[in-house]
């Protein structure tokens, strides 16, 4: 019996028993040796990143929402604000207390330390190599996130579809790259509940990087396009090395693509979808090839992740809507509008924008055009069109939530309703924001199809759209969130 060792394995094989580890695991396999510091650093291994769980010993890393999977809520929400509160207070320089209670501030502030090296390590060491694969990204309550390290990881994760910075500090400068470089074309799922910090630019911004659908590019009556249009489907894809010519990872054998008429999240335009399996295996080998020639080299003591691996609500109750506004509002609206150059209300009706009240039927994407026929459209990107516009607005989101951010008026629900509004989403969660209207609610409304009225929160005191269905304010005995009813 000769004996093999394991690394005589191929790479293919390596990457599927790493896929068996957590990351506490691969950042461990990371530190072996050059060749598995590299293969760690594989795109597939890396879609779902939970760094503030990771750094207090819970190394889940599935999608997002598995039954079973999330922290007990009530008390992982309140050990994560204990530890942030501490970490706040805490005086580096303060001279040491050996008191019981200092000893619980010190544990807790030893966590978002542990919490804070990570995310540095993550950002410096892991997400260049395989940002482009990270669908999501949860840093809910995090304490040591800021919004520079939030804009940097933003621009190194450009495909995510689900990202969650509930309860945290950021600004409007944290978003800055989705205008920039167009980064949230994929997102389904944001969640900035609590995020008190932002304004109306962060919308803006969001708007922007969602992609505008009204720009005619997937017209089957474009004739730019009609000679693009592809009558049979492919049946067999082959990647091949561009050196050695010999096809890559497992498509040695040939794969066919599946058809997906009006596929998952990308409904706006028909793409050709591979068997997830398969995929990642495709984009490991692509991504293997890239490396091919670069000296690898090991992580230093603290690995990938730049840390030592080891160790390990709200209410929602209907209630009656009254008018009731007051003049706060109308003075912060005025600076606001200042600020952002137009000293206009918003809204479409007063300010005689020739935008007026839309409905889908400005969207270009012919989602229904396609479905169940035998043809297939290429991307057909016009003359002149920018960067942004080539990679094809979807506006896939499905779930927004900006529950407490106080500081969001018309304005920015406005920016939303722009380039074709959200037709996907079903999920708005406004509770809490003070300065907005039923005229901003209304405009936004008009241009969200989907959305479900029981996922549909804002403040009692509007009488707003689908004002008998929607579900109110969610804030109104949570505590920690604005509400303009807090200790009624
Ligand atoms: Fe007005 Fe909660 S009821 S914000």
């Amino acid at each position: 019996w000769a004996s093999t060792h394991i690394s005589a394995l191929p790479q293919e094989v390596m990457v599927r028993l790493f896929r068996y580890l957590g990351p506490e695991d691969l950042c461990r396999c990371s530190q072996v040796c050059h060749t598995w510091a590299e293969l760690v650093k594989t795109g597939s291994l890396w879609r779902h990143l939970y760094p503030v769980r990771w750094a207090r010993g819970d190394y889940y890393r599935g999608p997002p929402g598995e039954p079973d999977q999330d922290p007990d809520a009530e008390d992982w929400v309140q050990n994560l604000q204990e530890e942030g509160r501490a970490y706040q207070e805490w005086d580096e320089d303060a001279d040491m207390d050996e008191s019981e209670e200092a000893c619980e501030d010190s544990l807790a502030i030893s966590a978002v330390r542990k919490e804070k090296k990570l995310l540095n390590g993550m950002i410096q060491n892991l997400l260049p190599a395989v940002g482009s694969s990270v669908r999501t990204l949860s840093l809910a309550y995090s304490a040591a996130i800021s919004s520079k390290m939030v804009r940097q990881i933003l621009s190194l994760c450009p495909n995510l579809i689900h990202l969650d910075l509930t309860q945290t500090d950021v600004t409007d400068s944290a978003f800055e790259s989705w205008a920039e470089m167009a980064v949230c074309r994929t997102l389904e799922h944001l969640d900035l509940s609590g995020c008190e910090k932002i304004t109306d630019y962060t919308l803006q911004s969001l708007s922007l990087g969602l992609g505008d659908l009204t720009t005619p590019r997937f017209s089957k009556n474009n004739p730019e396009c009609k000679n693009k249009l592809l009558k049979t489907p492919p049946s067999a894809i082959k990647l091949l090395d561009k050196h050695s010519g010999y096809p890559l990872g497992r498509a040695r054998t040939a794969l066919v693509f599946k058809w997906r008429p009006g596929g998952r999240s990308m409904s706006c335009s028909p793409v050709w979808v591979l068997d997830p399996v398969e995929l990642a295996d495709i984009e490991d080998a692509a991504d293997w090839s890239r490396r091919e020639g670069v000296a690898g080299h090991s992580e230093g003591r603290g690995g990938i992740l730049g840390v030592q691996a080891g160790g390990k609500s709200c209410c929602c109750r209907r209630s009656g809507r009254r008018s009731f506004r007051t003049d706060i509002g109308s003075t912060y609206l005025q600076q606001l509008y200042g600020t952002l150059g137009e000293m206009q209300c918003g809204h479409s009706a007063c300010c005689g924008s020739d935008t007026a009240l839309r409905t889908l039927k400005g969207a270009q994407c012919e989602p229904q055009a396609i479905g169940g026929s035998t043809e297939f459209w290429t991307k057909c990107p016009s003359e002149g069109e920018s960067r942004t516009d080539q990679t094809g607005a979807c506006r896939a989101l499905r779930f927004l939530s900006l529950s407490g951010c106080y500081q969001i008026t018309d304005m920015g629900l406005r920016c939303l309703s722009k380039g074709g509004g959200l037709p996907l989403l079903e999920h708005l969660n406004l509770s809490g924001c003070l300065f907005i209207t039923e005229v901003g609610l209304h405009e936004l409304v008009s241009v969200c199809p989907s959305l479900n009225d029981e996922h549909f929160y804002y403040c009692d005191n509007i009488n707003g759209p689908h004002a008998d269905r929607a579900s109110g304010c969610q804030n109104l005995q949570c505590g920690f969130r604005v509400c303009c009813r807090s200790g009624e």
